[in-house]
């Protein structure tokens, strides 16, 4: 069985994703998180994210393990774990620029097509473009959505923010990281024409949980 959550950034898609994957026995795949170690590695190794072309050379270097365990899945580049670095503001300001190259997609996509083969019972993998580009005929298609400021507000919350100011920074690259995800050539961030649309801005994460629950049993 392959589940599908896109959606832009701050919409609850991870812990919605993990909590479906522990509660149907899957595997769980953060893509989001392949993007920001590629990201990660190329700054460390000081590649100019800027320039697509030194990205397109670069990207085929780093080792990049995503664990699918919903429990506590990790990630690691050459052997180490980045999950807590990536999340860092660097990664997040350059992530929609490394994610743009297409040569950076087709080895990403190469290895999560990879984990979901590997998935014993099948996979809930989240992203921009799992239900468009990376798995097509997935069994079951959700697009996730919120209001620009409400997703601004959660992302502070998880984060620690409690200043206005520092909310409106957040909110600020949330609108600057939509545009980019959404505006570029290669796998923009779309809702595919059979995914089902849900609006989280008024639902609680329990509630999003049970009603995506809902549609899989429907289709069981
Ligand atoms: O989900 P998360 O906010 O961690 O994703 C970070 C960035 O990775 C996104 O802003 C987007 O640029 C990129 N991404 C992508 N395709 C995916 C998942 C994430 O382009 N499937």
């Amino acid at each position: 069985m392959i589940i599908v959550l896109d959606g832009p950034a701050g919409t609850g898609k991870s812990t919605v994703s993990r909590e479906i994957a522990s509660r149907l026995g899957l595997s769980f795949l953060d893509t989001g998180a392949m993007y920001r170690a590629m990201t990660y590695w190329l700054l460390q190794n000081g590649v100019d994210v800027n320039d697509p072309d030194a990205v397109a050379l670069a990207s085929s270097k780093p080792v990049i393990l995503s664990g699918t365990d919903a429990g506590g899945p990790t990630i690691t580049v050459d052997g180490v774990d980045v999950s807590g670095p990536i999340r860092g503001t660097e990664v997040t300001g350059a992530v929609s620029a490394v994610s743009a190259v297409p040569e950076v997609r087709t080895r990403l996509v190469e290895l999560q097509r990879g984990s979901a083969e590997a998935a014993p019972r099948g996979i809930v993998a989240e992203g921009r473009d799992m239900g468009t580009v990376v798995f097509p005929a997935a069994d079951l298609k959700v697009f996730l959505t919120a209001s620009a400021s409400i997703r601004a507000v959660r992302r502070a919350a998880q984060l620690g923010v409690t200043d206005p100011a520092g909310t409106a920074a957040i909110l600020a690259d949330i609108e600057r990281r939509d545009a980019f995800d959404s505006g570029r050539a290669t796998s923009p961030l779309a809702k595919a024409e059979d995914a089902v649309e849900v609006d989280t801005s008024t639902m609680t994460p329990d509630e999003v949980i049970a009603h995506i629950l809902g549609l899989v049993r429907e289709r069981a």
